[in-house]
């Protein structure tokens, strides 16, 4: 996923329409969505390879290149012919976005790329030590390729985590674990969330219907609760952070924990580890990467 961003300064409306126009300034590009996590995790120095779908179009080659750019192993992004590169484009005028542009699909990717995916992802598993499926509904992560990578990753012994989208996470049945925030959470278990309890009981109703061995709901300024079968919810604060922009807190949620287990830590400090680092991220201006001198400093206070 490509987010661009374009602004300007508007001075006149247009003799065409009832519109402003806007005179461009400046025009810039990041990764989005899978493309984040990736960028957060090369930021702190892992090595990381990414495996998804863009279009046979330029935005896909930028796409491709900044991940280069990063360090990124770029063996298993496929382009598709007939599918857009996802591209959400913001534009601001005046420091105000004034629309956003959005250029995807939402369609299932194509069997052969399915298939050329479930062949990379394979050959990858063995050269990591964690699986990161970061979910946006774009029709990449469809049910044939997360049950081949879940089965794949139990054999290798990799832990599997995803960040789920979607009302039926059936799909996700047999990884290790997922990250969906409190309403996702309310939506997937079918049960209202109003207070502790009621979350609590989402959590449970969820290891008992989703094939995960464990679950990380996350609540925003209350931080997140960790589920486990067997053992009793456990909850994690945040210190109130003030908040610029929280677009991007999941990605880095799941890419610093997947982080942390890549590294071998316990649960319980990979993710006091997340916590942290997406609590600087919401204080910045977009979906910015989390620096190692930023978390250091953080986890010192
Ligand atoms: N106001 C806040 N103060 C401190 N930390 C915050 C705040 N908001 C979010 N966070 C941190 O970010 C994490 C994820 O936030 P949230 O539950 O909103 O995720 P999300 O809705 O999945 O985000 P996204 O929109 O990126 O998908 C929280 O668990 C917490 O660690
Ligand atoms: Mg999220």
């Amino acid at each position: 996923m490509l987010d661009e961003y374009v602004w300007g300064s508007v001075e006149r409306i247009s003799p065409e329409a009832p519109v402003p126009v806007l005179s461009v300034t400046r025009e810039e590009f990041t990764l989005g969505g899978a493309g984040n996590a990736a960028k957060n995790l090369a930021a702190l120095g892992a090595s990381v390879a990414v495996a998804g779908v863009v279009g046979k179009d330029p935005q896909g080659e930028k796409l491709r290149a900044e991940l280069v750019n990063l360090g990124v192993d770029v063996s298993a992004v496929v382009a598709e012919v007939m599918r857009p590169t996802t591209r959400k484009t913001r534009v601001i005028a005046e420091h105000q976005q004034v629309l956003r542009i959005d250029r995807e699909t939402t369609d299932e990717i194509s069997a052969a790329s399915t298939d050329v995916l479930v062949q990379r992802t394979k050959e990858l598993l063995n050269a990591v030590d964690v699986v990161l499926i970061s979910d946006y509904g774009k029709g990449v992560a469809t049910r044939q390729l997360l049950a081949s990578l879940a089965e794949k990753a139990r054999q290798a012994r990799k832990i599997t985590i995803a960040d789920p989208k979607g009302l039926d996470y059936s799909k996700y049945a047999g990884l290790t674990l997922i990250t969906p925030n409190r309403k996702e959470a309310a939506l997937a278990a079918g049960v209202e969330i109003r207070d502790e309890d009621g979350l609590f009981a989402a959590g449970r109703r969820l290891l008992d219907t989703v094939n995960v061995e464990k679950l990380l709901v996350t609540c925003g300024k209350d931080g997140m609760v960790f589920f486990e079968r067997g053992a009793a919810p456990f909850k994690f604060g945040t210190r109130a952070q003030q908040v610029y922009d929280v677009s991007g807190a999941g990605d880095t949620v799941a890419a610093m924990l997947s982080l942390g287990l890549a590294a071998g830590w316990p649960y319980p400090d990979a993710i006091r580890l997340a916590n942290t680092a997406a609590g600087i991220v919401v204080g910045k201006v977009g979906t910015a990467a989390v620096s190692r001198a930023e978390l250091l400093e953080a986890l010192r206070r």
